[in-house]
């Protein structure tokens, strides 16, 4: 089937001529909503169902539209439906196919709807699916965080602020960090997904219809939890695809960070992890280059998924009430979105478990930077130095530390306790990395007990 002429347009009656060519490519959608193909029939078929339980189809009627609704889905599926720009989008050239089919019955499915509504419809049930694949992905990449952090619950390297050393922390508690992150991501689209899961069906074009309809009967088919409450507002706004995409741009920029954290631990001059070769190319030019394109992609990609929020935002804030042709736009930005925390998620969960620690090379940093200077300083605490003193004692010993090229471990006795007289032999007991990292015993610390208990926790919550 090739619709090429206006006058096949379902709404080709008032008009007197037909659309200018270009307008006709312009206006049209099918080029990208036919993505919605599968969600489209599913809300027909109830749609269909419902009018046949109000009395507003026969029960033959209601046969005949969903044999051939089932028939275009399995067109559709098999490569054999010719998408036509003439019927504009998804749901006329779904509607025009099954008319062919079927006759008369397939022109009274659009009984009691509009497309306004339909659309709506579409997108929620679209989203909703997809909103549950992208949380078993986030949950995968969860589990493989588990993993690692579990497995180098006793990792040390150097924590950083200011990106410079601070104090030492283990592998396992800075990949909970991320797990963490990722914890609030979920929450937050299972939050989206509440607001997303409430039906626009039955608001029509913009205020209701005449037609007996049972939108609860509607939305009980369909798996929705409850039905849009005002017709105005059901057939216009998108802010459930605004409040994704804006759980999308704080997924992504969490994974940038995480990927910047990789790409700098993957360099020569830090060399603290190895990335799988599987997840990183070559240069065509210099032989010896491995690069990290995996992270270099997620973190560049999170600029499109904040772009597809600001393009949503602006797209919805001038627009009057209620259906405007503007949010046809919102389409293209929520699937790119969809699409890029999808494979984002996918490409993390598969590489995440595969990261190689290289253990000498992290404690080297972590003991070269003056990690345990803090430990330094409690020590003198404890033993009666106020803690203003204690850091000027410290500073000092990091300062002959600079000097001498030496951490404070490698100093020996009499080179530090000139600086204070209540240092005794047993200050080498917390300037060591693994002192430093288990003297931090409480929840939320670095201690290698407590992230164990962390992973353990985390993993029975999961
Ligand atoms: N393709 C349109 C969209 O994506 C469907 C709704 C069209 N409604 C209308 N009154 N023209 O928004």
């Amino acid at each position: 089937m090739s619709r090429d002429s206006s006058s096949d347009k379902p709404w080709a009656g008032r008009f007197t001529e037909p659309t200018d060519a270009f307008v006709e490519a312009f206006t049209a959608s099918v080029g990208f909503d036919k993505r919605l193909y599968k969600h489209d029939i599913d809300g027909s078929l109830a749609h269909a169902r419902m009018l046949t339980h109000v009395g507003v189809l026969t029960e033959n009627e209601c046969e005949a539209i969903v044999a051939g609704l089932e028939e275009v889905r399995a067109d559709i599926e098999r490569g054999a439906f010719d998408w036509s720009v003439a019927l504009e989008d998804v749901h006329m050239n779904i509607e025009a196919k099954l008319t062919d089919k079927i006759g008369i019955a397939g022109k009274k499915l659009h009984t009691g709807r509009s497309r306004n509504d339909q659309v709506a419809t579409d997108i929620r049930l679209y989203l909703r699916d997809e909103i549950d694949l992208i949380a078993v992905e986030i949950k995968r990449l969860q589990s493989g965080l588990l993993d690692l952090a579990e497995r180098e619950a006793d990792a040390i390297l150097p924590g950083f602020t200011h990106l410079q050393v601070a104090q030492p922390v283990v592998f396992g508690h800075h990949m909970m960090a991320w797990f963490e992150m990722l914890k609030r991501d979920y929450s937050r689209l299972m939050d989206c997904r509440k607001r997303v899961n409430v039906m626009p069906l039955g608001a029509a074009a913009l205020a209701g219809t005449s037609y007996p309809i049972d939108r609860e009967f509607t939305a009980k088919l369909l798996g929705f939890d409850g039905v849009c409450e005002n017709s105005l507002d059901a057939v216009s706004d998108r802010d459930f695809a605004i409040e994704f995409c804006a759980f999308a741009a704080t997924l992504l920029m969490h994974m940038s960070r995480f990927s910047e954290e990789l790409v700098i631990w993957a360099s020569a001059q830090f060399d603290f992890i190895e990335l799988p070769d599987r997840f990183c190319t070559g240069s065509s030019i210099m032989p010896q280059k491995k690069n990290p394109d995996v992270p270099e992609l997620v973190r560049g990609k999170t600029g499109r998924v904040f772009g597809s929020l600001m393009s949503l935002l602006t797209l919805m804030k001038g627009q009057p009430l209620a259906y405007n042709k503007d949010n046809q736009e919102d389409k293209e930005p929520l699937f790119d979105s969809i699409d890029t925390v999808r494979g984002s998620l996918r490409v993390f969960a598969d590489m995440v478990p595969a990261i190689e620690i290289k253990h000498e090379n992290m404690e080297r940093a972590a003991l070269s930077g003056f990690s345990t200077a803090t430990d330094l300083a409690d020590y003198l605490v404890r033993n009666g130095v106020a803690f203003r003193d204690a850091h000027e004692v410290v500073g000092k010993a990091v300062r002959l530390g600079v000097e001498t090229s030496k951490d404070l471990a490698e100093m020996s006795f009499e080179e530090l306790s000139q600086f204070s007289p209540v240092i005794k032999e047993d200050v080498f007991e917390v300037l060591t990395l693994q002192g430093s990292v288990a003297a931090r015993d409480h929840i939320g610390g670095t201690a290698p007990s407590q992230v164990r208990a962390a992973v353990a926790r985390a993993r029975a919550a999961l």
